[in-house]
């Protein structure tokens, strides 16, 4: 989901351009990127209202998050969250301890309120390519998992996924969120990863979601919360800058070669030409939940600076290697001195709401 700097983002797209696209654009590099990006800038201009504009932007959702989350790591470098130390960070902000994340800390929480698990049926957001509903289904969650993406190529591998797994309690649904319609009362928990923030109707989704879930039954979030059309503030790119330029070159190789440009705030057209849907209301999740549920756990996992800054990048630090774990320790301490003094917010957060 990070838009990487600038020129680099070529290589961001090229990893998830569908494959003659892909060829084509990791041949002619840089052109291919910025007629890319151009033609899909003049064509979100031309129909933006239309009818015709929607459906073109649901395409380009949709061919986007087709390619795999393995896939898209050979182009754009590792996902901040996957690095070792950081994914052990991330379950200590969630969890409170660094062997449970956020979906055992929620088992645990609801068991010890009387709930038993396995639940009857519960819905995953946007699920991508699968990976939380196998999780959820080998933490024994649910008898029965639905998952719903937009991207048709993404719900055929998690279907493939989940049958290569021996997951026959999972079944996957293309769907649009902008326009959900879940069954009434059918389901105990909806979870969503990622996802929410690539929604424009937060109120729609909220209504579908609350008119989905049986009463007491939970609205499980783990949501970019940040900028709209990740705008940067001055303070997030001056310390997340500052930084990264401190470190040895070595740390700042991108992938597929060259050293990575300074993080920036992108423009919204381009924000827009690379995925209209990323961080289209982000800022507003918050709010609207608290509108429509009660909340009853928020953590905040930080990412401010640690997202856009190790975005890229973060492959490089050695999880064995003494100097590699100081680098990153003092990156998520002034992170968290920074959340501290209020300087920066938390970009990411978990949310467990109840719908009464
Ligand atoms: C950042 S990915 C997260 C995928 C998965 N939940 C994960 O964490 O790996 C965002 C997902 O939201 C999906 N998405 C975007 N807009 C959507 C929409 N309007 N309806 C359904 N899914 C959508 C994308 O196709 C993509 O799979």
């Amino acid at each position: 989901m990070s838009l990487a700097p600038r020129i680099d983002v070529l290589r961001d797209l090229a990893g998830r351009l569908p494959a003659p696209l892909d060829q084509w654009a990791r041949t002619c590099g840089r052109t291919a990127y910025r007629l890319n990006v151009f033609a899909w800038r003049a064509l979100s201009g031309v129909l933006r209202g239309s009818v015709l504009g929607r459906w073109t932007a649901r395409m380009r959702v949709s061919q986007l998050w087709a390619a795999s989350p393995e896939e898209r790591a050979k182009a754009e470098g590792m996902y901040w969250m996957g690095h070792p130390l950081v994914a052990r960070r991330l379950r200590v902000k969630s969890s409170g301890r660094p062997d449970a994340d956020g979906y055992i800390h929620l088992k645990e929480r609801l068991t010890a309120e009387g709930w038993r698990f396995p639940v009857a049926r519960v819905l995953s957001l946007g699920c991508g390519h699968g990976g939380l509903e196998r999780g959820l289904a080998s933490l024994g969650v649910a008898e029965r998992i639905d998952g719903i993406d937009l991207s048709s190529g993404a719900i055929q591998e998690a279907r493939r996924l989940a049958a290569e797994a021996g997951l026959g309690q999972i079944e996957y649904h293309v769907g649009d969120l902008e326009r959900a319609d879940f069954a009434e009362g059918a389901f105990d928990i909806v979870f969503a990863h990622q996802s929410v923030h690539h929604i424009e109707d937060l109120d729609g989704l909220c209504r579908a979601v609350r008119r989905a879930l049986r009463p007491g039954g939970i609205f499980h979030l783990n949501e970019f919360v940040g900028p709209d059309r990740f705008q940067w503030t001055d303070a997030q790119l001056h310390h997340m800058n500052a930084f990264v330029e401190a470190l040895p070159v070595r740390f700042r190789r991108m992938p597929l070669g060259g050293v990575r440009p300074r993080p920036a705030r992108p423009t919204i057209a381009q924000m827009i030409a690379v995925d209209p849907s990323e961080a289209i209301r982000s800022s507003a999740i918050l709010a609207t939940v608290r509108r429509h549920f009660r909340v009853v756990e928020q953590r905040q996992l930080g990412g401010a600076l640690l997202h856009i800054g190790l975005s890229g990048i973060v492959q490089n630090f050695d999880a064995q290697a003494p100097e590699d774990v100081a680098l990153l320790e003092a990156f998520f301490a002034l992170e968290d001195r920074l959340m501290a003094e209020g300087v920066i917010g938390s970009d990411f957060v978990t949310l467990t709401a109840v719908r009464d």
